[in-house]
């Protein structure tokens, strides 16, 4: 093999993993299996699992409000995108159970160019309680009950359906254990592992860049618009908050047919930056596949103003 084609290879080989599931579902056994069954795959991909105790994180802290969880995703994210380029397969171990969230790693995959899978512990409430209990029983690292609670209810079960929940591997850990002989595992790792050139169907490696010119006109047109009506929101909420004197903005109105925007505290034009940049950034990978880039102008904004409402609102 010349070195452009290892290079190629090792390119192709590329790989995002979420792991998801309920509090206490076995995700963390089922990552380092999965590794296990990876590194002892015939390429020998080199694999990397990024989890919450990778950075020292206090589960009850980590999830204790909004802006603490908020934190927690932003810090696994940011490392998700530093290290898809550097490591061949990466895993992430975590509750990544917000649909939108698991979208915005998805779209990290894709700008990176990478394959990508999700891999689901599907366990049942009752036992993900028990072995809750279990584990404090056992001074191990368990969640606060309301905290627990709180999670269970939250949880957006993932859905082959949608593109950044496919392909999804499911998992029962409470009726079959986590072996690396389980179907999903053995799945994954064939998907994951498996050589592909321009005729592999059955291989999905997610293209950063997009094939047609007519696509890439769409997009152009479609990335000034967002461009456009992104800064117009952006100057609308600046003169908002002078006239709020500075302080956060509760229900305040941005025009017809937009929705209010809610902030829990007061938003700086750099925050406003680059919350902005990130949107664009978001949005601009969706293009081809995913949700759907707005069509006009009103409907960028709208999406912009719903994003500034998740991310500076209380939730
Ligand atoms: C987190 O990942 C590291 C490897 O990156 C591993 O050594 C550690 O056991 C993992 N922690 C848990 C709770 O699985
Ligand atoms: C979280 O809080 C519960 C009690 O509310 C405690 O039993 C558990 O050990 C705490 N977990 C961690 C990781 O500190």
């Amino acid at each position: 093999m010349n070195k452009a084609n290892i290079k190629l290879q090792l390119f192709l080989q590329m790989a995002l993993v979420v792991i998801c599931g309920q509090p206490c579902s076995g995700k963390s056994i089922a990552a380092a299996c999965l590794a296990e069954a990876l590194q002892e795959a015939e390429s020998k991909p080199s694999v990397r699992i990024i989890n919450e105790s990778s950075f020292h994180l206090n589960r009850n802290q980590s999830y204790a409000d909004m802006p603490s969880e908020k934190n927690l995703r932003g810090v696994l994210r940011s490392e998700v995108d530093r290290s898809l380029s550097r490591d061949n397969i990466i895993i992430v171990d975590s509750l990544n159970s917000i649909k939108g969230y698991r979208y915005e790693l998805w779209c990290l995959a894709r700008a990176a160019g990478t394959r990508y899978c999700v891999l689901h512990c599907d366990v049942e409430e009752p036992n993900c309680r028990k072995w809750n209990q279990e584990r404090r029983e056992k001074v191990e690292p368990a969640y606060d009950d309301n905290i627990f609670e709180d999670l269970v209810r939250r949880f957006e079960r993932p859905d082959s359906k949608n593109r950044w929940d496919s392909p999804l591997f499911e998992l029962w850990p409470s009726k079959d254990g986590i072996e690396k002989s389980s179907a999903a595992i053995v799945d994954a790792v064939t998907y994951l592992t498996k050589k592909v050139d321009s005729k592999t169907k059955d291989v999905r490696v997610l293209q950063p860049t997009i094939a047609t010119q007519s696509a890439r006109v769409t997009e152009a047109n479609s990335l000034y618009e967002m461009d456009r009506a992104t800064l117009e929101v952006m100057n609308m909420i600046v003169e908002a908050q002078s006239r709020a004197m500075g302080g956060p903005l509760n229900g305040v109105s941005l025009g017809p047919g937009l929705p209010s925007i809610d902030t829990s505290r007061p938003v700086g034009l750099p925050e406003l930056r680059r919350l902005r940049r990130t949107f664009i950034k978001l949005t601009g990978q969706s293009s081809l596949s995913g949700p759907p880039p707005p069509s006009d102008a009103d409907s960028a904004k709208r999406m912009f103003v719903d994003y500034l409402n998740r991310e500076l609102g209380n939730g």
